[in-house]
């Protein structure tokens, strides 16, 4: 059987990559760009840096600051309005995963039709869309590198998952540096996101042999990274690993689909507004739980990779030893319950547990996870990692 592998034209790596922004640009025959990010990022002052930075080389700028977490369809809508008046010709994207996801998806809109809604699912995308330029602040999402964009739907109150290799960002400019100022919790959140990418690549009923060898490059720079980078915010080394990691994940998951970590995760964050990276690590050790017999095999050369048992030790007894690395990691990275997240109250948590289950399976990514629930298994993992 063949498969289809996916990346964008050019990805710059390594301290510095970013101040590639302008010459990438012009290479692209860019004269006036949409610069998506979101207010913290315009307050931060990092937007303004790269805007001058812009204008030095010749390049008009229209700034949309308004991107919000778990970026909506009227964030798009609004971003693509500035897009037109200002008569822009290519797109610059900001932040995390929310800033590039929400430029991927106006960038497919300045040539295809709206609603944005009728492109959710797989290959629906029939136009490329501007060229796009993407700088992650964040180790991260992976967005930077990959054809998946998520997009709350503010009218059916639903997280929509697309991809499409019209959503690949043109240059990718991956610079560590951006992420020293990254704080404890957030570099958990998106770094345990990374690991879950890294996992479920691996992992996912679609794995492929170009995308495996990227999983576990992106598994074990988390395992020597995370908790140094989380720890020692200033320490280059970790930053890289860790940005390395994410990028690596990316290239790995968005050719390989994730699977039921993800596909449990955005309904939490569609209706409770947990954080993507902060839900899927609540998520991570009961879901790797439940998927072992699955791939038993597969989950104890993860283990292995992370070093968290001995190289020679059965299959059987290195899949535990993930559980329990999986639950040491969360604990030591002070990654809280579903039920001591903000604004998670146990009553409206059980009355949204078979919307959330039928949501999950709607994504289709718990059918690409080596055990596919039924919608009774999701609700009880629900449960079970409240
Ligand atoms: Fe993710």
């Amino acid at each position: 059987m063949s498969t289809t592998f996916n990346v964008p034209a050019t990805i710059v790596t390594g301290a510095g990559a970013s101040r590639e922004l302008a010459p990438q640009l012009a290479r692209l025959g860019a004269r006036r760009v949409l610069f998506v990010t979101d207010a913290f990022m315009e307050k931060s002052g990092l937007a303004a840096r790269f805007i001058r930075e812009l204008k030095q080389g010749g390049i008009d700028v229209v700034l949309f600051a308004g991107v919000q977490p778990d970026p909506t369809d009227e964030n798009v809508r609004a971003g693509l309005r500035a897009y037109v008046a200002g008569k822009c010709d290519a797109i610059v994207a900001l932040g995390g995963g929310s800033s590039i996801d929400a430029a991927k998806s106006i960038a497919i809109l300045t040539t295809n039709a709206e609603p944005l809604s009728q492109y959710q699912g797989y290959h629906q995308v029939p136009r490329a869309g501007a060229p796009l330029v993407v700088i992650p602040t964040t180790a991260g999402t992976g967005s930077e590198v990959t054809k998946v964009a998520v997009i709350t739907d503010t009218a059916r109150d639903v997280k929509m998952m697309m991809l499409d290799r019209h959503l690949l960002p043109t240059v990718a400019l991956v610079d560590y540096e951006l992420t020293l100022s990254m704080p404890p919790a957030l570099t958990a959140h998106v770094g345990v996101d990374t690991l879950t990418h890294g996992i479920e690549a691996y992992v996912s009923r679609k794995a492929t042999a170009l995308t495996d060898p990227l999983a576990l490059a992106c598994i074990r720079l988390v395992a020597e990274h995370l908790e140094t980078a989380w720890r020692e915010p200033q320490n280059h080394a970790a930053r890289e690993g860790m940005m390395l990691a994410a990028t690596l994940g990316g290239m790995a998951f968005a050719n390989s689909s994730v699977a039921l970590v993800h596909g449990m995760s955005r309904p939490i964050g569609a209706v409770f507004h947990v954080p993507h990276g902060l839900s899927n690590a609540m998520l991570l050790p009961v879901v790797t739980r439940f998927s072992l017999p699955g791939a038993e095999s597969r989950y104890a050369v993860v283990a292995r990779t992370m070093k968290l048992c001995d190289a020679g030790i059965a299959d059987a007894d290195a899949a535990r030893a993930l559980i329990s690395g999986l639950e040491r990691l969360n604990t030591s990275l002070q990654i809280p319950r579903i039920r001591e997240a903000h604004g998670v109250e146990q009553a409206s948590f059980e009355k949204a547990l078979s919307k959330m289950a039928d949501d999950a399976l709607a994504s289709g990514s718990p059918a690409n996870n080596p055990v596919v629930p039924t919608a009774g298994e999701i609700i009880r993992l629900y449960q079970e990692a409240w």
